[in-house]
């Protein structure tokens, strides 16, 4: 998706955007921009493509000024070519905008700019917010971006600079998000945190419908009206390492191999001294102890993460569970009581349809609970309640650590539930809770025996069908293998029940067709043995994934790969870490880039 940011203060400001720019390339773009002022005039330098080509652009043609914004672009309206790219500028040169999100309204705003004489350069949506801006000017820079965005309806997060008023850059937000990191003498602005860790670790979170003015050495909030609003700024306290590759050859791979600490990260403060589940941040316990129904909603990974959450839940608390795709959910018509608990789940928490399953939940009286990884993002700051998986920075846009670090805290929720329903036994619930603090160290060692995987993947990576199968919870890390392969080597790879084969996709496997068992539930490896030998009578090569000193599976798989003992009902967090490095090394043998996969953005923000 998009990514803004934007420098007022006293250095060069080209630098600062750029590196900045970089900082947010992974949420993916087609093209990328700034602009700057110079101290005569706004100079606007943009470029199809990888940020390398705006920046050999600008080697060539240099802009230096103390006050820029920048961008790079996903392409919704219109194909990714250098003009579509931002910053748009009016007529005059003289406004500069950049944008992330949609302007729904904008084909009659654009017919109604025209009629006045407004030229259009660029097949974009967003050029009509510049050009807007320029019909309201009359002196005041806040007051024009102000009154264009009364009439613009859609999502933005939006940065304004006006020759005029050099030394200001207005900036508004809604549905898209937009932080501000303030320093001395000089302010950032971005869409996301990581883009300004490296400068200030001090930022104001911008709420929807609200507008800045960021002057070098001051950052003022308005509502809609112009009326002033007062806000705190919040510390970020991870390290920018966390943010960097530090010494891996993608992000991806760094991510994976961060697992066991994120996973440690998640559970610890959340087992008390006497080694019970402590999740009061959520609901008290009254609350939980009456839930009747948890409905939970979520996109992609995330949900993959739900589907689980759905099993445990079931499992051990025995309270129903329905599952939706949010944006799937958001148009339906779900019943909700207020003994209802909602879970959503977002790595970003920024997602835009996660975020109006979320609002509209929220409508229904549902006690809402935002399973997410960014402690300031508008899901955590919008529930009722917020768990953070604190997985640390997620870089690469196919989520690893984000994903089991989730699961993570919906299996601290289904024992905690048991545990206040009854459900399970005060002998049961200590084991678990050993269990699951043994499973950071068993993550390690799924991580240390990388070479069978590798192997496989330099075997198998060009195969045209991949299908993942696999019964209950192996049936969602099906799921969310499938994702992954598909996500970053571009293979049609797909989830099946294991025991829906027989019902339309065995016509499909062929000596063509990778098939990946994923077998962890003991009491169905009998029927996953014979899927496994159904579909290689008919020519699959097929990888199975099972536990250590299991050997049930080894006349029937082309190749084992094994994860450590533990209960049935926990193999998620382990089982799907050797998905997660076939797809990476799948990607690799192909040369493609892990961390930015093709169409795909980490956050999408519109819908
Ligand atoms: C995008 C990303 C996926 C992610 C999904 C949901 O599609 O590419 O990796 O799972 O969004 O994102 P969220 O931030 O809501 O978990």
């Amino acid at each position: 998706m998009c990514g803004i940011t934007g420098y007022v203060g006293v250095k060069d400001a080209t630098p600062v955007l750029i590196n900045a720019l970089k900082k947010l390339e992974y949420r993916g773009y087609d093209s990328a921009g700034i602009a700057v002022f110079d101290g005569q005039e706004i100079l606007v330098r943009k470029s199809k493509g990888a940020l390398k080509f705006l920046e050999q652009k600008l080697a060539k043609e240099i802009i230096r000024g103390s006050i820029g914004i920048g961008h790079t672009r996903w392409a919704t309206h219109g194909e990714p070519s250098d003009i579509n790219s931002h910053p748009h500028t009016d007529v005059s040169g003289s406004i500069a905008v950049v944008h992330n999100g949609i302007i729904e309204n904008y084909v009659s705003l654009r017919e109604k700019l025209e009629k006045k004489g407004f030229a259009f350069k660029s097949q974009t949506d967003t050029e009509v917010a510049a050009h807007l801006i320029h019909f309201y000017y009359e002196g005041n820079l806040l007051e024009a971006v102000s009154k264009a965005l009364k009439d613009i309806s859609g999502s933005y997060a939006l940065a304004v600079l006006c020759d005029k008023q050099p030394d200001v850059i207005v900036a508004a937000r809604k549905d898209s998000p937009l932080v501000i990191g303030t320093a001395k003498n000089e302010q950032f602005l971005a869409s996301d945190v990581t883009a300004l860790l490296e400068y200030t670790r001090d930022v104001y979170y911008v709420d929807d419908n609200e507008i800045v003015e960021i002057k070098k050495d001051s950052v003022k909030f308005y509502d809609n009206d112009l009326e002033p609003i007062t806000k705190q700024t919040s510390h970020i306290d991870w390290d920018i390492d966390s943010a960097e590759k530090c010494g891996y050859e993608h992000f991806m791979l760094k991510e994976i191999h961060e697992q066991p600490a994120a996973l440690r990260q998640t559970l610890s403060p959340r087992i008390t001294k006497e080694k019970k589940i402590d999740i009061s941040e959520i609901a008290s316990d009254e609350i939980l102890r009456s839930t009747e129904r948890i409905v939970i909603t979520a996109c992609g990974t995330a949900y993959h993460a739900g589907i689980v959450g759905k099993y445990v839940i079931e499992h051990f608390a025995r309270i129903p569970v329905d599952i939706d795709i949010a944006s799937e959910f958001r148009y339906r018509e779900p019943i909700f009581n207020p003994k209802n608990l909602f879970i959503i789940i977002s790595q970003s928490g920024e997602t835009a349809d996660t975020l109006a399953a979320m609002r509209m939940a929220k409508k229904c009286g549902a006690r809402i609970i935002a399973i997410t990884n960014v402690a300031g993002s508008t899901l955590a700051r919008e529930a009722d309640a917020f768990m953070h998986t604190n997985g640390g920075p997620e870089i690469a846009v196919a989520s690893t650590k984000a994903f089991t670090t989730q699961l993570m805290c919906l299996y601290l929720i289904a024992l905690k539930l048991a545990e206040l329903k009854g459900t399970i036994s005060e002998e049961n619930l200590s084991k678990a809770i050993k269990e699951l603090e043994t499973i950071s160290a068993k993550a390690e060692i799924v991580l240390q025996d990388k070479k069978t995987i590798q192997k496989f993947a330099s075997r198998t990576f060009n195969k045209k069908k991949a299908f993942f199968i696999g019964r209950l919870a192996d049936y969602a890390i099906s799921m969310e293998s499938a994702l992954k392969l598909k996500e970053i080597n571009y293979t049609h790879s797909e989830a099946f029940a294991a025991g829906e084969l027989k019902h339309g996709p065995i016509a499909l496997i062929d000596t063509d067709t990778l098939v990946v068992a994923i077998c962890t539930q003991r009491a169905l490896f009998e029927k996953m043995d014979s899927n496994i030998k159904e579909v290689k009578a008919r020519g699959a090569s097929v990888l199975c994934i099972t536990y250590e000193n299991e050997h049930f599976f080894d006349d029937s798989a082309d190749a084992v790969v094994h994860i450590p003992e533990t209960f049935d009902e926990f193999t998620p967090l382990l089982s799907i870490i050797p998905s997660q490095l076939y797809a990476y090394y799948c990607s690799v043998q192909r040369s493609l880039d892990p961390d930015k996969p093709r169409n795909l953005a980490k956050s999408v923000t519109v819908e």
